[in-house]
């Protein structure tokens, strides 16, 4: 195969943080440049991320909405450390991130009624097992597998216990937010935004159980949802990078100017269209997932499914993979798109709403003719 001539404009394939969005130039006014963020106006720019944040993902306005430290990990352990405990917890998971809030909530926090569902790297756990009488803890999309939630109808419309959703790599512009009692995200996945914020959606009964509840071990003052009940209206725990608010306002400028949420899925359906053209016309390539309806529409996994490529170690998979797309890097085509350590060797190529199906388009031919060379480098 010759090499390819074009390169995508934004070569930028990586689940965390993840392209900007088309046009950033990084070039806003940073209104709050040397303010500080207890300001007027610092407080003023933190309540408009909030405001337009419930705009632009459809929260209800009985919802309350924080910005909490820490990126998405931030989010879900203080989460966890301050609603868990008061009842028994089903907790589902399929990948890394899951399994690490599985590990918190058995081994850290030690809570005994644990009921612990776990699926291997490409499946997704029978959910309909979650019983609405315990808190429900789950992953809607599991980044590193790509195996994503396909809808909330396995949670009851009259469930006693908490849903806990780590939503960060999820198409949140889609989420059924009457079944979520209290999400996660941040920024820097499906907003294009900055790392190190995150966000915390509770529901009204989410605010009950933290208003009469408290958790028998000790919460550290960065997890003090409690204490700091006014982060819902742009108050926030310790200090934000002001540089990010400005940052994330222009991702949810740019996001409302596009045609809101509803453009952004018809974005994220563009990009499956091109994975679809491509994984179906290309012999030596899968997607990671098998089924269709758990397939994740952000974090789009791939495996090799060439013979001599199966017929190597992991190890020697990893190493062939993580060549591949040195190839591509080399070249400046396409970066980061090498899936994280914690999955089985595979790719993992971000397809959230920051990345253009153009680009997606002039990423394969290359991821092409980097397979043919390892192949023929490899190959026995
Ligand atoms: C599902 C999931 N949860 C949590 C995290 C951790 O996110 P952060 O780095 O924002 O803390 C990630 C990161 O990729 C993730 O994919």
């Amino acid at each position: 195969m010759n090499k390819p001539t074009e390169k995508p404009k934004t070569p930028h394939f990586a689940s965390g943080p993840c392209a900007k969005r088309p046009g950033w130039d990084g070039s806003y006014a940073y209104l709050t440049r040397g303010r500080s963020h207890r300001s007027q106006l610092g407080k003023d720019r933190l309540n408009e991320v909030l405001l337009r944040s419930r705009r632009v993902l459809g929260i209800p306005d009985d919802y309350l909405i924080g910005l909490v430290p820490a990126s998405d990990t931030g989010a879900v352990e203080m989460v966890l450390w301050n609603f868990l405990g008061a009842r028994g917890v089903d907790v589902f998971a399929w990948e890394s991130f899951g399994l690490d809030w599985v590990r918190d909530i058995q081994e850290e926090l030690k809570i005994k009624d644990v009921k612990a569902y776990i699926a291997d790297y490409g499946d997704l756990p029978n959910l309909s097992q979650a019983d609405p009488t315990r808190d429900i803890v789950f992953t809607w999309n599991g980044t590193t597998s790509g195996v994503c939630v396909p809808d909330g109808d396995w949670i009851s419309d009259t469930r006693t216990g908490l849903t806990i959703c780590d939503a960060t790599s999820a198409n949140i512009y889609d989420l059924p937010w009457s079944k979520l009692d209290v999400t996660t995200y941040s920024w820097q996945k499906v907003m294009g935004g900055e790392a190190q914020h995150g966000i915390v959606v509770m529901s009204p009964r989410a605010m009950e159980r933290l208003d009469n509840y408290q958790p028998p071990w000790p919460i550290p003052k960065l997890f003090r949802l409690k204490q700091f009940r006014d982060i819902y209206t742009g108050v926030t725990i310790n200090t934000p990078s002001m540089l990010c608010v400005e940052d994330v306002l222009d991702a949810l400028d740019w996001i409302e100017k596009s045609g809101g949420a509803q453009a952004m899925c018809l974005r994220l359906d563009k990009n499956l269209q091109v994975h679809d053209k491509w994984v179906w016309g290309t012999s030596w390539l899968e997607y990671f997932v098998a089924r269709e309806d758990i397939r994740s529409k952000t974090s789009v996994c791939l495996k090799v499914v060439a013979n001599w490529f199966q017929e190597e170690t992991e190890e020697k998979q990893r190493t062939i993979l993580k060549e591949m797309v040195s190839i591509v890097e080399a070249e400046g085509a396409g970066f980061d798109f090498n899936n994280h350590k914690a999955a089985p060797p595979s790719l993992r190529i971000w397809s959230g709403i920051t990345i253009e199906a153009e680009d997606l388009e002039k990423l394969y031919p290359w991821i092409e003719y980097a397979y043919n060379i390892i192949r023929d480098k490899y190959k026995k």
